[in-house]
């Protein structure tokens, strides 16, 4: 009887030190989250935007949940314009039906498109998904003409080994009579977002799921006179820049506004940095190689959630880089759970760097940047992503085309 009311008492006094001490010390964890200004307030209320957001989520339109969040995204200005250029488009079969498209390729048929796209799935898998979609990024920088400088730094990564892949598989099947270069790395890039989206799926219930952007392929690029080998020498941003250089990047090199930039710089869900073998930094965005290979939101989840911890050091001496690499590293209980570069950070955070990319402010103490609103929207809603996604990356593998065919 005695020790029935002993272990009556005891429990009941648990049940007390739990109740009184959960929400303090949930409460006292989230406030050293909450980014502050020097006296130690709250520099950007976060409360109002997840209860913003919560408020959104419970609409259960779609069409009209997706008007909101466009009104919401609309006022915070990010979509303020910068000149797009201009992509004309032919509809070969309607207007000119019988002409040979330019390059004097024979038209791309849509069951032509399907046999490429099911020869690229053949050698897309795995770290090559997102080795195919850097590719088309750095591809088009400077006007995607399907060549790259195999001897320029940002290039020499393990995606140059995916690259030669593309490039035996276009030359051996004959692509070229369909397709340029450019164009096969256009639709490959394209193919591995849906294998992407694919593994993000498996498994998924349909309200989770995430929908299969539709990209409206277009074909007539040209490539430059040596593809797919360059010399030519484009400039890439860096891992080290802030905002204002990441912003200033997209708008001159696609016409992008922050908000489609931020849009697509969400590509950074797949893959990683190599360390010696490429860039210098290292990790992963997402866990490990099994996250790396879905495209989904968890690159803004991870970026905007305050459950993480983060460390910003410089991994030089581990990856034997010859200067400063300055990283965030992520972790929950001790775990390491991502890794972002400056440029990452900066979509959420206004960080102050030095020009080795060192951040004088950090998770807890930096302002919000003014694409914070988007990187918990992109979180929350992540076919509302997608939506800019397609959007954006549309754009960049078009760009410096001035006529495509529809196929
Ligand atoms: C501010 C702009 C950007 C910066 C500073 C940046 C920087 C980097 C760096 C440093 C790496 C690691 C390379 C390595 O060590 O192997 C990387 C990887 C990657 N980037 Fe970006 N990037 C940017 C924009 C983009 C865009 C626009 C895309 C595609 C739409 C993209 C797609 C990727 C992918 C998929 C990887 C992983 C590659 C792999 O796993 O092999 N990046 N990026």
């Amino acid at each position: 009887m005695t020790s029935l009311i002993y272990l009556t008492f005891i429990t009941f006094a648990n049940l007390c030190l739990i109740s009184a001490e959960t929400p303090e010390t949930l409460s006292s964890k989230f406030n050293q989250l909450t980014p502050k200004n020097s006296t130690g307030l709250p520099l950007v209320p976060v409360n109002p935007i997840d209860a913003l957001l919560d408020q959104k989520a419970a609409i259960t339109d779609v069409e009209q949940q997706e008007k909101e969040l466009d009104e919401l995204v609309a006022e915070s200005q990010l979509d303020s314009p910068i000149p797009i250029p201009v992509v004309n488009y032919l509809e070969p079969y309607t207007i000119h039906s019988f002409t040979i498209p330019q390059n004097g390729h024979p038209p791309l048929t849509k069951s032509r498109l399907s046999f490429i796209q099911s020869q690229l799935r053949e050698i897309i898998f795995e770290d090559r998904i997102a080795h195919v979609v850097r590719i088309i990024f750095h591809d088009c920088v400077g006007g995607c003409d399907g060549c790259l400088n195999r001897d320029l730094p940002p290039n020499m990564t393990p995606m140059l080994n995916t690259a030669t892949l593309l490039d035996n598989l276009y030359d051996s099947q004959g692509f070229s009579d369909w397709l340029s270069r450019a164009d096969f790395y256009a639709l490959a890039g394209i193919t591995a977002i849906e294998i992407g989206v694919e593994n993000a799926n498996v498994g998924c219930f349909f309200f989770n799921c995430i929908r299969m952007p539709r990209f409206h392929f277009r074909y007539g690029r040209k490539d430059c006179a040596t593809s797919p080998l360059s010399s030519g020498v484009q400039s890439f941003p860096e891992g080290k820049d802030d905002y204002d250089a990441v912003m200033e990047f997209f708008a001159n090199e696609f016409g992008l506004r922050p908000r489609y930039a931020t849009a697509l710089l969400g590509a950074h869900t797949l893959g990683g940095a190599a360390g010696a073998a490429g860039s210098g930094f290292v990790g992963f965005w997402k866990e490990n190689a099994i996250e790396a290979a879905k495209f989904d939101q968890r690159y803004f989840s991870l970026l905007s959630d305050r459950r993480l911890y983060w460390n910003h050091l410089d991994v030089s001496a581990q990856t034997g880089a010859n200067s400063p690499r300055f990283q965030w590293e992520g972790f929950v209980n001790n775990q390491q759970v991502s890794f972002m570069l400056n440029s990452d950070v900066s979509l959420l955070l206004d960080i102050q760097t030095n020009n080795v990319g060192q951040s004088s402010c950090n998770f807890n103490t930096c302002p919000y940047s003014p694409t914070a609103l988007l990187v918990h929207i992109y979180a929350r809603f992540p076919n509302f992503w997608i939506r800019d996604f397609e959007r954006a990356f549309a754009r960049m593998i078009e760009n410096g085309s001035t006529w495509l065919l529809a196929v």
